[in-house]
């Protein structure tokens, strides 16, 4: 289950692009350099070190300012020298540390070679002008000014940014570029003996350190790093005692890898997903994380003792996908191992300070009622045309509006996935309510701002369109199927 198991993992691997290339006529071929003949990596590729937290930019007076350069450079990633794409020459990138009501000013600079921009993934704010606005283009060489105010009563949580320049975002975002976004709220200030970020990434990077170019078949599925991240680090090491409790704000920033979270030796419980609050911590045993996905986790050491932060797996792709020879994908493995040492003990249940009270949309008249199905053409699915994935039988153009709502309305979406793989659907600037999967309501609606649709299922959701009028998208976050046309724009007038 390590990902320093390169072997057989890389042969099954290579096994799906020799399959799905050759239904293509031989295209997905190009990526054989055998990866397994390649001199091992260094001692400290194999991982151990100790976590290492991003650094933390905090707000000070409703303000806080970020300077940050996108940029190729040659850093230590995975216990290697490696070629990748940072922000500040970091990856991660800095974690936000910000409150409701506060302004971030952030000027962006783009060293990269090709155009860049930038998302404020989850954040309610402004979708235009200087504010979370996907049609922005900063080409390279150039600097662009952004503000995004948060409203006042902006929900507590974990959010993150990352480049969205439509076609090069799976490029960007699996070369390195991401970082965290926490809004602290008020009245949510847990008592934990310490606070963790984990970014959880994925990369594939040649044995000279490049970022591996990812073959047809594996830009059809979307592409999964073969070295799994934390912080930038291979499995690192989370060193605490028993009785300590710990608020962990893990962001999915793999490209296209679903994380299907646990730690089978210690106390797991969930605040909160993206910006939905648990009205009280539950106890998990896993939590299921789609690309885009946060988790807000508290986690008390029970047991002394070495254990494993685990992904335990999550089918993406049933049915005939597993006949093309991609069931690997999204597959079991270690992401950092716990040194829990003998501590003062137990620590008992979280004294757990008032909980945030998350809106319920299902109080109010729905305005409008919309379909959305993802598109996937058959052409898509054999590595063919770009033009073949999409939403409601169209790829994404700019320049069309593909849902004109009014602004102030609630409405309801039901999205329907027709296709053999899973979709996780992505909302700009405004939260989703999910109130039923496959026509039944669910017994506790809750936020989202990714919310995945398995293969053959559909979701339906609630969004409210009071605030933020403006122009922004939705998309798949699997980011080869965004770039590949999986987007749509929606306005709010
Ligand atoms: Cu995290 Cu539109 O993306
Ligand atoms: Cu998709």
């Amino acid at each position: 289950m390590s990902p320093a198991e390169p072997t057989r993992r890389q042969a099954i691997r290579l096994g799906v692009v020799g399959l799905a290339g050759i239904a293509v006529g031989g295209v997905g071929l190009s990526r054989t350099c055998a990866p397994w003949s390649a001199p091992g990596p260094p001692a400290a590729a194999r991982g151990g070190a100790e976590l290492v937290e991003p650094e933390i930019l905090r707000s000070a007076d409703g303000l806080l300012r970020v300077d940050l350069v996108a940029a190729r450079q040659e850093i230590e990633v995975a216990g290697r020298q490696a070629q990748v794409l940072t922000y500040n020459a970091t990856l991660p990138g800095p974690t936000w540390r910000v409150r409701a009501g506060d302004r971030i000013e952030v000027r962006l600079a783009n060293d990269l070679d090709g155009p860049t921009n930038l998302h404020t993934h989850g954040l309610l704010v402004s979708p235009e002008g200087n504010g979370d606005n996907p049609f922005v283009s900063v080409a390279p060489g150039e600097a662009f000014d952004y503000r995004f105010d948060l409203p006042t009563d902006h929900p507590g949580g974990v959010y993150w940014y990352h480049p969205h320049h439509h076609g090069t975002v799976a490029d960007q975002v699996s070369g390195g570029l991401y970082g965290t976004i926490v809004v602290e709220p008020d009245d949510d200030a847990l008592p934990v003996d310490r606070e963790r970020t984990l970014v959880v990434s994925d990369i594939s990077l040649t044995p000279d350190g490049r970022l591996a170019r990812p073959s047809p078949a594996e830009v059809m599925m979307g592409r999964e790093g073969t070295s799994i991240l934390v912080n930038g680090q291979l499995l690192p090491t989370i060193s605490a005692a028993t009785g300590e409790r710990e608020r962990w704000r893990v962001v999915n920033a793999c490209t296209s890898r679903y994380l299907r979270l646990a730690i089978p030796g210690q106390r797991v419980e969930l605040l909160g997903v993206d910006s939905g609050h648990e009205p009280l911590p539950r106890s998990v045993e896993d939590v299921l994380l789609a690309p885009g996905n946060r988790a807000d986790l508290l986690v008390t050491m029970t047991t002394a003792g070495s254990d494993e932060l685990l992904t335990l797996g999550h089918d993406r792709a049933g049915g005939m996908m597993t006949m093309m020879g991609a069931a690997d994908l999204s597959g079991p493995a270690t992401l950092a191992t716990l040194a829990v040492r003998e501590g003062s003990g137990w620590a008992g249940p979280a004294q757990v300070p008032s909980r945030v009270v998350d809106p319920d949309l299902r109080d109010r008249a729905v305005d409008a009622v919309r379909e959305i199905s993802f598109t996937m053409s058959m052409q898509a699915m054999m590595g063919g045309a770009a033009g073949a994935m999409g939403f409601d039988g169209k790829s994404f153009d700019a320049d069309r509006t593909d849902q004109r709502v009014e602004a102030g309305a609630v409405e309801s979406w039901t999205i329907r996935n027709p296709t053999p793989l899973d979709h996780p659907f992505h909302l700009h600037v405004r939260p989703m309510q999910v109130v039923e999967t496959d026509g039944r309501p669910v017994a506790v609606p809750t936020w989202r701002d990714v919310v995945d649709v398995p293969a053959q299922g559909e979701v339906r959701v609630l969004v409210d369109f009071s605030r933020h009028p403006g122009r922004s998208v939705y998309h798949c976050h699997v980011l080869d199927h965004e770039d590949a046309g999986m987007m749509a724009t929606v306005e709010a007038r």
